[in-house]
């Protein structure tokens, strides 16, 4: 008698166990929660917007894959031209030091998101880094920057704001 009532708590704390974990997934290990984190920040940073060929046009569907690949179409002013570099390839040879140091000193061509960046605290600019170092290499490195005098060969965006002709005033 004592034994069936034992079994039969037995069976019922299982099932409650079971169905408690029904719809919750494990929590996820730090590392994971890193590179979760680093995905979330180089989505809303913007970073695919120059670094990822074709982004805009797909509305932001391109698979990871292609993700930070780097791209032909350069950024044009007075500095002369920079191209949005492979970052996939750029990270192989660049480490996680290396790159905590550059957002907190570089202040490089515009339109690179130096400022922004430092707005990060340490643990994010990590995850930026490991996230897309995880993706591994892919692609092909972007053309090397031009200096101001150099006519580029590829297309390019021009930075320097347009002032409309002056109107000539009317009769
Ligand atoms: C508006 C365009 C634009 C956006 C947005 C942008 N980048 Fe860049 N990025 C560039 C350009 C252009 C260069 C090349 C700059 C140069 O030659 O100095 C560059 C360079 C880099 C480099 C090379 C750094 C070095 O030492 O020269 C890395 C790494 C990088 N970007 C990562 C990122 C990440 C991560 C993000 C998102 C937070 C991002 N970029 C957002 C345009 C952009």
């Amino acid at each position: 008698m004592q034994r069936a009532v034992f079994g039969r708590i037995a069976i019922l704390s299982a099932t409650v166990a079971f169905l408690a974990g029904i719809g919750t997934s494990p929590p996820a290990n730090p590392q994971q929660r890193m590179l979760d984190r680093g995905r979330f920040l180089v989505v809303y940073g913007g970073c695919n917007e120059c670094h990822t060929p074709g982004w805009t046009d797909s509305d932001g569907r391109l698979p990871v894959s292609r993700w930070m690949t780097g791209s032909t179409v350069g950024f044009r002013g007075p500095w002369g031209t920079a191209y949005p570099v492979n970052v996939r390839l750029w990270f192989r040879e660049t480490s996680e030091a290396d790159w905590l140091n550059a957002v907190a000193t570089r202040a490089g061509h515009p339109p690179m998101k130096w400022t922004d960046l430092r707005a990060l605290n340490i643990a994010d600019r990590r995850a930026i880094y490991r996230f897309i170092r995880s993706l591994g290499p892919a692609g092909n490195p972007a053309p090397n920057d031009l200096p101001p005098e150099r006519e580029p060969t590829t297309p390019y965006i021009d930075l320097v704001p347009s002032v409309p002709a002056a109107r000539t005033p009317g009769p």
